[in-house]
């Protein structure tokens, strides 16, 4: 197959939700789809269970299990689909926003009891930031929850979104009867337990026929004729185009449990999500037709089990083909490098792969070497735009607990910090190190990892943190200004970029107010 050819067929996203939302379930019906996996129940061990939250290392032991999960590939209607697994857990939350800057479009999953909650909200901002294209799949239509409208509403508001529903469904919870295909004009009837057949789905080219109150009862069918004008008055017409741009969000309902509604989805999804994108360099922009292969890493997986120490680092190939065994740069360390056994995932079988084309994920077993965001190239200098740190939300001072082993420690804490498990501010005041994460749990994850992989013990000490944020200014003396007069508050991360440490929200809104020349951003890259 032609490199063209082997492009177009490529189809990588990721899923997104709130925890318990359904994105495993989803995740499994559509590889029940493409064959890769036979029997449901298979995806679970990817998921971080709710009640395991105390036990770091259990969930630790759950993310050893998700490498396997991390891309999960699948052939469906000539496309070769790429899912990658997001933790939906918000102590990963940081893995998450960095797995997004490796996919070309997203699926939000919402649960349609509780509508739209506060992790979608997040990661949705994260894809709007960047203009991914984002499907809507609202789930368990089969229970009762929020009408059809006010979830419109509420994905409009919250995540402001331009909906655009493609289907609509016919009644909810014990009173669900189905969905209506606007996109097909077809209604698909519901029958639990996934026993959709062929003759449940008929094609209703006008609302009004008779056959409709037949099959749903006549206050279901007049309601629907009715919802349906009512969409088509307030609701955009689909455009595959304004979707792609990120500026229309198709809205599907179903019910994943039930494989309801999920093969509409699917089936519309091969047919407008995007192929693999450009992604934007400090040099250039970088197209996936170039011939030279370009990739870089968007996400590092260590290995808990003390007796395989190997990290392995996720490659999205972006452009050119991919080999085994070839000689390419490591643009940061400006060092050659070639891999043996690149690693392809196939649902939970993983094997080698010989070569990889753009959109493809591979994993390469990594000693050491690998950064967040590092590039590999063919040659040429390139540095990817697009893969920032996010502004952690809790801070601790760290310490030398073992006078005997410093070195051991900063090599500790520089490797974690480059496999993106925390960030790191050295506070100017004090020159004292303060660790920034996303969530409570990976503090305990870097003393264990510092004392088991290094030999080095380390120490907290409670600060008061509200915010990190980046700060820049057009006016030099307005940064220099704000530096002095807020010196107990300032540090700088690891790339030497300049941090206001917040302490509250009032304080932080303070600042704002007073250095109204100064801007503040909520992640590295602005
Ligand atoms: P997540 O990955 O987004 O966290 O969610 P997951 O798929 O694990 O689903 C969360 C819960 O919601 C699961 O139940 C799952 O069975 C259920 N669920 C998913 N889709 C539907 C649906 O369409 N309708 C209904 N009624 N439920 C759905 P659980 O009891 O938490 O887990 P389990 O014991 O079923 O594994």
């Amino acid at each position: 197959m032609s490199i063209t050819k082997e492009i177009s067929i490529r189809r990588t996203f990721g899923i997104i939700s709130h925890p318990d939302a359904g994105k495993t379930t989803l995740t499994e019906k559509l590889l029940l789809f493409g064959g890769a996996i036979q029997v449901a129940g298979a995806v679970k061990s990817n998921k971080i269970k709710k009640h395991a939250t105390s036990d770091f290392m259990d969930i630790e032991r759950q993310r050893g299990i998700s490498v396997a999960t991390s891309v999960m590939a699948f052939n469906y209607k000539g496309k070769k689909i790429n899912i990658l697994d997001t933790p939906g857990h918000k102590d990963f939350a940081e893995d998450t926003y960095r797995t997004l800057t490796a996919v070309d479009s997203a699926i939000v999953v919402i649960d349609v009891a509780k509508g739209v909650e506060e992790q979608t909200e997040k990661l949705v901002g994260v894809c709007k930031g960047r203009s991914t294209p984002m499907i809507v799949f609202v789930n368990k239509l089969d229970r009762e929850g929020k009408d059809g409208f006010s979830l419109l509403d509420d994905i409009e508001q919250k995540l402001n979104m331009k909906a655009c529903p493609l289907s609509w469904p016919v009644g909810m919870g014990s009173d669900f009867k189905g969905v209506y295909n606007i996109y097909e004009k077809s209604l698909v009837l519901f029958s639990p337990h996934g026993k959709q057949a062929e003759e449940d789905t008929m094609l209703i080219e006008d609302l009004s026929d008779p056959i409709l109150d037949e099959k749903v009862g006549k206050r279901l069918a007049d309601e629907l004729r009715e919802e349906i004008d009512t969409i088509e008055e307030v609701y955009p017409k689909f455009d595959a185009e304004a979707y792609r741009k990120g500026e229309l969000n198709p809205v599907f309902f179903g019910s994943a449990i039930n494989n309801f509604g999920v093969k509409e989805m699917l089936d519309c999804f091969v047919e407008i999500a995007p192929g693999p994108l450009a992604r934007e360099t400090e040099e250039r922009i970088v197209h996936p037709e170039e011939e030279k292969f370009t990739g870089f890493i968007f996400k590092i997986h260590a290995n808990m089990d003390p007796k395989h120490r190997d990290r392995i680092a996720f490659l999205r190939i972006c452009c050119g083909v991919f080999k085994r065994n070839t000689n390419y740069l490591h643009v940061r360390n400006n060092k050659k490098m070639k891999f043996s056994n690149p690693t392809a995932f196939m649902a939970a079988k993983k094997s080698i792969v010989e070569e990889a084309f753009p959109g493809d994920i591979v994993g390469l077993y990594d000693p050491g070497n690998f950064k967040i965001g590092d590039a590999l190239t063919e040659g040429e200098t390139l540095h990817f735009k697009g893969i920032p740190s996010f502004s952690p939300e809790q801070f601790r001072y760290i310490e030398n607990a073992d006078p005997m082993k410093s070195k051991q420690l900063n090599k500790g804490i520089h490797q974690l910090m480059e496999e993106g498990v925390a960030q790191l501010f050295i506070k100017q005041d004090n020159q004292r190190k303060v660790i920034g994460t996303v969530g409570a749990l990976q503090f305990d994850v870097i003393k264990y990892r510092l004392e088991h992989e290094y030999g080095a013990k380390c120490s907290y000490e409670p600060l008061n943190i509200h915010k990190a944020c980046w700060l820049s200014s057009e006016d030099e003396t307005a940064i220099k200004d704000f530096l002095s007069r807020r010196r107990n508050n300032i540090a700088k991360d690891i790339e030497d970029q300049i941090v206001f440490l917040a302490e509250s929200q009032w304080m932080l809104k303070a600042a704002q107010d007073n250095h109204p020349e100064v801007e503040f951003h909520f992640s590295s890259e602005f």
